[in-house]
């Protein structure tokens, strides 16, 4: 079998987005953009970033491999957590639950020669995204199972409403929903020693299915 050498120029939109050249004018320009609307929203997107012919790999070496994907349902607050601690007032936010319904194919199960994780693991891609939240140097997530793994939704999958368990994210949308897909998000709620969980509260209560 003949190895395909991958290039980031068959994958990233390079002439839009020329993340390999970052003193380049036009992705200095885009760094820019990003930073400010990180600053004053928590969050930036980044359209057409992904070149259509691999957008399409991606999807089909996750359809390859659906069957090692693990599918859960659970019910988690706004932390993450799945386990109610009932020494908390009964409005505390961490007591209010959502329902959960998602699916992962984690990191370590992708193959050697994939996409996703040939960008995750490419110099620019790490670079760029450090520019953009102004913070040098930042690495890698070390962690094997969830460093670029493929989060899969059912037609009625949800993910609810969260907190990271990281100071930012990446996420790459490899297929559109063919509806619903809402994406939302609150900035600005909580910074280091301020948790204010009654601005929490106001964002999580009308999700919980109980309260
Ligand atoms: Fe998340």
């Amino acid at each position: 079998m003949q190895l395909w050498k991958k290039n980031i120029s068959k994958i990233v939109d390079l002439e839009k987005y020329p993340i390999h050249d970052l003193q380049s004018h036009k992705i200095k320009k885009i760094i820019e953009k990003c930073k400010a609307e990180l600053e004053n929203d928590s969050c930036s997107v980044i359209p057409n970033f992904i070149l259509p012919n691999s957008l399409a790999v991606m999807r089909k070496e996750l359809e390859q491999q659906l069957d090692e994907v693990y599918m859960s349902k659970e019910s988690i607050n706004a932390y993450l957590y799945a386990k109610d601690d009932p020494s908390l007032p009964k409005d505390h936010p961490k007591r209010i639950f959502m329902n959960r319904y998602n699916g992962y194919l984690n990191s370590d199960c992708f193959a050697k020669n994939s996409e996703m994780k040939f960008l995750y693991e490419t110099e620019e891609l790490l670079k760029f995204v450090s520019a953009c939240l102004g913070i040098s140097p930042i690495y890698r997530w070390a962690d094997p199972l969830a460093c670029h793994a493929y989060n899969v939704m059912e037609p009625d999958g949800i993910l609810p409403w969260h907190f990271d368990s990281c100071e930012f994210t990446l996420s790459l949308m490899i297929q559109k929903p063919e509806q619903g897909g809402i994406f939302e998000y609150c900035p600005n709620i909580r910074e280091p020693g301020n948790e204010r969980f009654d601005e929490v509260k106001k964002s999580v209560r009308w999700r919980s299915f109980k309260s």
